[in-house]
C-alpha cells in the first residue's frame, strides 16, 4: 500500500512537474523593435515618434554614415503580407517566441490623448497570428521610441512622464494582458539616455557634457519608477503572466589590469552602468558614489524617500538582459562620467557591439543570481555583426562568426542555468537585419539577411547554427 501510495505521489509529482514545464517551457526566441522593423510610419493614423522625427527631421544618421536614411519603410513587418512570411520563417527556424516592441505612437498617436483603435488591432492581429503559429509573444512596450507630443513636451525630462507612460501601460494591459505571457517595460534606459541621447544631443543643449550625462540618469530614475508604476498596476489586475524590465548590462573590466586609474574607473564605471539599474529594481537603492557625482553637476537629483520606498516595494518577475560585451575601461580625467569604453574592442575582427567574450556572460548572470537573490532571468538580446561579413552566396549568406558567437554563448548561458541561474530564455538580436537607428541600415545583427531594396529574406549561416541549437536543447 505505501509503495502504491509512494508510486502515486510520485506519478502525481512528475505530472505536475511535466505540466508546470510544459506551461512555461524555455523560451527559444529572436528579437526585433518597432522601430527598426515596422516601417508604415504613416500607417492607419499612427502619430509621429521621436525617431520619426529625428530621422526625417534631423537626418540624425548623416552625423555617423554620412547619409540620410530612416525607418519609413524598414524591413515592412507592419504590412501583415510581410510578416506572415517572417512568421513562417520562424517556425522554420524552431523558435517558441519572439521579443518585438509596440510603438506607443500608433496606439496613443499624440502620447496622452485618444486611443487609436487601428494601431491596438494591428498588434492584437500579430499576437494572435504569432499564437496560431505556436510562437508566444514577448512584448516589449517601449524600445527607444515614444510619441513627438511628449517629447516637445519635455520627454523624461519632464517628471509628468511617468504618469503618461502608466496611462499608456494601462492601455496595452488591458487590452492584450489576457493574451500575452510575457511584457517588457523598457528597453536599456542606460543606451536610450546615457548613449543615444546623450550622443545625439536632441534637445541642442549648450550645456557641458557632464551636466547632460547626469541630466539623463535623472531621466532613467524616472524610467525606473514608470517601470515600477506598471508593474504595480500588473499585479494588481491579477493577469496570469509576467512582467519585467530590460537592462544593458555589460561587466565592466580595466583595460590595463595594471594601471591602477584604469581599475578605479573601470569600478566606477560598473556602479553607473549595472549597478545603478540593478540596486534600483531590485533593492530600491543607488550607489551612494552615483549619487554624488551626478548630484555635483545635476544638483535637481534628488530621489526622495517616497520614491526609493515605490522602489524597493516593486519587483519585476523576471530581469530582461541585454548582453553584447564586457566593457573595457579606460581612465579618462576628461570624462568623469568614463563614457569612452564602447571603442575598446580588442578583437582581431571587430564586432559591432564590442569584444566577443561568452565567459562574461556567464559572470554577469551568476553574479546576479549571487547578488540580487537569484531572480528569474531572459537574456532578451544577445548578439553581434562583425565586419565583412553578411556576404551573399546564395542560397545563403554566410556569416560564421555570428553563428560562432551564438554557439559560445548558448554555451555560457546553458552553464550558467546549470549551475543554478534561473534562466528562462534566450533571444538573439536580432531575427532580420533591420535598422540599426544612427547607423541606418549599415551594420547587420540578423541572422536573417535582409535585401533593403527588394525585402527579400535569406536565411544566414548563423539562423542554420542557432536551428541546431534549439533543435538540440528542446
Ligand atoms: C541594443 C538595442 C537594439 C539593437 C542592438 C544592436 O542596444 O536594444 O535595439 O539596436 O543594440
Amino acid at each position: 500500500m505505501k509503495k502504491i501510495i509512494i508510486n502515486l505521489s510520485i506519478i502525481l509529482l512528475s505530472g505536475i512537474g511535466v505540466k508546470a514545464q510544459n506551461k512555461n517551457p524555455f523560451l527559444w526566441g529572436i528579437a526585433s523593435a518597432a522601430y527598426q522593423v515596422e516601417g508604415g510610419y504613416r500607417a492607419d493614423g499612427k502619430g509621429e515618434s521621436k525617431w520619426d522625427f529625428l530621422t526625417n527631421k534631423v537626418g540624425v544618421t548623416q552625423f555617423l554614415i554620412g547619409q540620410k536614411q530612416t525607418g519609413n519603410v524598414a524591413i515592412n513587418m507592419y504590412d501583415r503580407t510581410q510578416y506572415l512570411k517572417d512568421i513562417q520563417l520562424m517556425k522554420e527556424l524552431g523558435v517558441n517566441s519572439y521579443r518585438f516592441s509596440l510603438d506607443w505612437s500608433r496606439i496613443i498617436p499624440d502620447g496622452i490623448g485618444a486611443v487609436n483603435e487601428k494601431g491596438l488591432a494591428h498588434y492584437d492581429l500579430l499576437i494572435d497570428d504569432l499564437k496560431a503559429a505556436g510562437i508566444e509573444p514577448v512584448v516589449t512596450l517601449y524600445h527607444f521610441d515614444y510619441p513627438m507630443a511628449l517629447v516637445q513636451k519635455g520627454g523624461w525630462g519632464n517628471p509628468e512622464m511617468i504618469n503618461w507612460y502608466k496611462n499608456y501601460a494601462e492601455v496595452v494591459l488591458k487590452r492584450y494582458g489576457k493574451k500575452v505571457k510575457y511584457f517588457i517595460t523598457f528597453n536599456e534606459p542606460y543606451i536610450e539616455f546615457m548613449v543615444a541621447e546623450y550622443l545625439i544631443n536632441m534637445e541642442q543643449s549648450k550645456e557641458p557634457n557632464t551636466v547632460r550625462f547626469a541630466k539623463g540618469i535623472q531621466k532613467a530614475h524616472r524610467q525606473l519608477l514608470a517601470n515600477a508604476a506598471a508593474i504595480k498596476m500588473f499585479h494588481e489586475m491579477n493577469l496570469k503572466g509576467q512582467i519585467g524590465m530590460t537592462l544593458n548590462l555589460s561587466p565592466c573590466l580595466p583595460l590595463d589590469s595594471n594601471n591602477p586609474k584604469d581599475i578605479k574607473a573601470s569600478e566606477f564605471e560598473d556602479k553607473l552602468l549595472n549597478k545603478f539599474f540593478l540596486d534600483g529594481l531590485f533593492k530600491g537603492t543607488y550607489p551612494q558614489q552615483v549619487v554624488d557625482s551626478v548630484q555635483k553637476y545635476d544638483p535637481s537629483f534628488q530621489p526622495s524617500g517616497s520614491e526609493m520606498k515605490i522602489l524597493a516595494e516593486t519587483k519585476p518577475d523576471f530581469l530582461g538582459i541585454n548582453y553584447y560585451a564586457p566593457a573595457l575601461v579606460s581612465y579618462d580625467e576628461k570624462a568623469p562620467f568614463a563614457s569612452t569604453w564602447m571603442d575598446n574592442n580588442t578583437d582581431k575582427v571587430k564586432s559591432h557591439n564590442g569584444p566577443v567574450r561568452p565567459d562574461e556572460l556567464y559572470h554577469l548572470l551568476t553574479r546576479i543570481k549571487n547578488d540580487y537573490g537569484s531572480p528569474k532571468m531572459m537574456i532578451t538580446e544577445n548578439g553581434a555583426g562583425f565586419e565583412g561579413e553578411d556576404i551573399k552566396v546564395k542560397p545563403i549568406v554566410k556569416d560564421p562568426l555570428r553563428a560562432d558567437f551564438i554557439q559560445r554563448h548558448v554555451v555560457a548561458a546553458l552553464k550558467a542555468k546549470t549551475d543554478g541561474v534561473n534562466l528562462i530564455g534566450y533571444f538573439p538580436w536580432s531575427g532580420w537585419d533591420n535598422f540599426e537607428w544612427v547607423f541606418g541600415y549599415t551594420k547587420r545583427f540578423g541572422l536573417i539577411y535582409v535585401d533593403f531594396e527588394t525585402q527579400e529574406r535569406i536565411p544566414k549561416q548563423s539562423y542554420f547554427e542557432y536551428q541546431k541549437i534549439i533543435k538540440a536543447n528542446k
